[in-house]
């Protein structure tokens, strides 16, 4: 999943405006219309903040519609809110350091305005609770992952001059009825949660700590949001969780038998309409069936590209990090991939300098990375959070220095690969899902072909994002493909 990643959004009466900054999309603005034609508004402003990965993108647009419900027209401006939270990340130290700068700037505008609320959301909030009270004292509000219907009562006490806190973790939460308020409005693409949680004790990860147990959204909610989706117009959805691979229906019933895994849900997603895109994230490698494969083989809408997070390359680290599997198993894993559909793109996450990892075993990462080419990667220094089983069992005795070199050999390994697999996309016609205006040339187009690649071409007549299009590629930069228009497919 994409980290860092962060946007605010702005709504004037009936209007949804927003923000998107990080990396990739720096200073876009896109617009969206108010999805229920007249929103009554309160005239309190919201500013909402996400950041960390793509469920809390989704989580957000969940709380947006609590608070539309509300009343609240949404600006991008701290200065003009009446609310702002933070929908926050605690993955990994730097992560939770941004939030706390962030608050920093906060404390000195409430300094002017005083009656600002200033609300913390998800896994940080849900990391340090009543302490975040204690530690950032503008704070006036806690709300944790599954607490979100809470909101108005909670935002209501702290009206009436109290602080609220709520990060109760739920075994039901799936907000499966809410109808997401769509921020990344790009109005082709957007997200679907399928599950909320994770139950996989990865020794270096949080997420188990401040998402809390996993639960599965029922599928016919799923394949509903997908149809309106459609009928809205949008034409790709990317099904969210934090392991998709172990998404289980059981009717309600947690201790019945399993009715629908992830390879019949996206079955049912694809079957909406042959014109809808389904991506999905994020798969793990000890949970990735050949079910799941023969099915994005059999549906030329599922999306030819996995995202199956390794973290490192050798064995023994991987027995450390509690992942379930081995590097014979992920690289038999890579193998059905190739041999179910040679098409398909993969990208990973990687950690260096995880507790006790030396030189070889890092060796043995970067030799991984070579047999498999990946076409993306993740990449991170390894950061210890409280709590988890790497805290209370290993030491972080890697130094600081050597995570940081290591870290910058897997990144020139990727840029390579990256490099390579991107070439061999060049001079073929791509199907491309337009998605909006080129970031660069205001006379292009940009797109995605099926393996996730973005691809620019100049613009023509009577083409709209939404469309689908048969685009000749004649050249590409280390991660973008260069063509021309030739069709538009129907
Ligand atoms: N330190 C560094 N990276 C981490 N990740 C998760 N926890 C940590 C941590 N403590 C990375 C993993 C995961 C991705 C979402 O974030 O690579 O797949
Ligand atoms: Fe964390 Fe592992 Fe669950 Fe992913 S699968 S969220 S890394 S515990």
């Amino acid at each position: 999943m994409a980290y860092l990643c962060r946007y605010s959004f702005s709504k004037q009466p009936n209007t949804v405006e927003e923000k998107i900054i990080d990396e990739s999309r720096q200073g876009e603005y896109f617009m969206a219309p108010d999805p229920s034609g007249v929103r009554p508004t309160t005239g309190r402003k919201l500013l909402l903040e996400s950041y960390g990965c793509q469920m809390n993108f989704s989580d957000s647009e969940i709380v947006a519609s609590i608070l539309a419900g509300e009343g609240y027209s949404t600006t991008r401006d701290p200065e003009e809110a009446d609310l702002v939270l933070l929908n926050t990340c605690a993955i990994r130290d730097n992560a939770e350091q941004r939030i706390r700068g962030r608050l920093d700037y906060l404390r000195s505008i409430k300094r002017r305005k005083p009656h600002l609320t200033v609300g913390v959301l998800g896994c940080m909030a849900e990391r340090l609770r009543e302490k975040l009270l204690e530690e950032e004292k503008l704070v006036d509000l806690v709300v944790g992952p599954d607490a979100y219907r809470d909101l108005p009562n909670l935002i209501n006490r702290v009206e009436d001059g109290q602080k609220a806190v709520n990060v109760l973790l739920s075994r039901e939460e799936t907000y499966a009825e809410i109808a997401p308020l769509r921020l990344d409005t790009n109005g082709v693409t957007a997200f679907i949660s399928i599950m909320r949680g994770c139950d996989n004790m990865c020794s270096f990860c949080v997420v188990p700590f401040t998402r809390g147990r996993e639960r599965s959204r029922d599928p016919e909610s799923i394949v509903r949001e997908a149809q309106q989706l459609f009928e809205a117009g949008y034409r790709e959805v990317t099904l969210l969780g934090q392991n998709v691979d172990s998404y289980k229906w059981k009717g309600g019933n947690q201790d019945g038998d399993i009715l629908v895994n992830f390879a019949q849900l996206l079955e049912k997603v694809a079957r909406v309409h042959p014109r809808l895109r389904v991506r999905f994230s994020t798969s793990h490698p000890k949970d990735m069936t050949d079910e799941v494969l023969h099915t994005m083989a059999r549906h030329d809408n599922i999306c030819k590209y996995i995202h199956l997070p390794v973290q490192s390359g050798n064995s023994d680290v991987l027995k450390r990090m509690n992942r379930g599997y081995s590097r014979g198993w992920y690289l038999d894993r890579i193998a059905a991939i190739r041999r179910i559909m040679p098409t398909c793109a993969i990208s990973t996450d990687i950690i260096t300098g995880f507790c006790g990892e030396t030189e070889e075993e890092h060796q043995d990462t970067l030799s991984l990375m070579n047999e498999v080419q990946y076409d993306m990667a993740f990449m991170f220094k390894y950061s210890e959070r409280p709590k988890t089983l790497a805290e209370r069992k290993f030491e972080d005795d890697v130094p600081e220095e050597v995570k940081g070199r290591r870290l910058q050999q897997v990144i020139e390994a990727q840029m390579k690969s990256a490099a390579q697999r991107t070439k061999l996309y060049v001079g073929y016609d791509q199907e491309v899902l337009i998605e909006g205006t080129s970031k660069k040339s205001q006379e292009h187009f940009q797109g995605r072909n099926t393996q996730n690649v973005v691809v620019v071409f100049p613009k023509q007549e009577g083409l709209k994002p939404g469309d689908y299009v048969r685009v000749h590629t004649y050249g590409c930069t280390s991660v973008t493909l260069l063509g021309e228009y030739v069709a538009t497919v129907s």
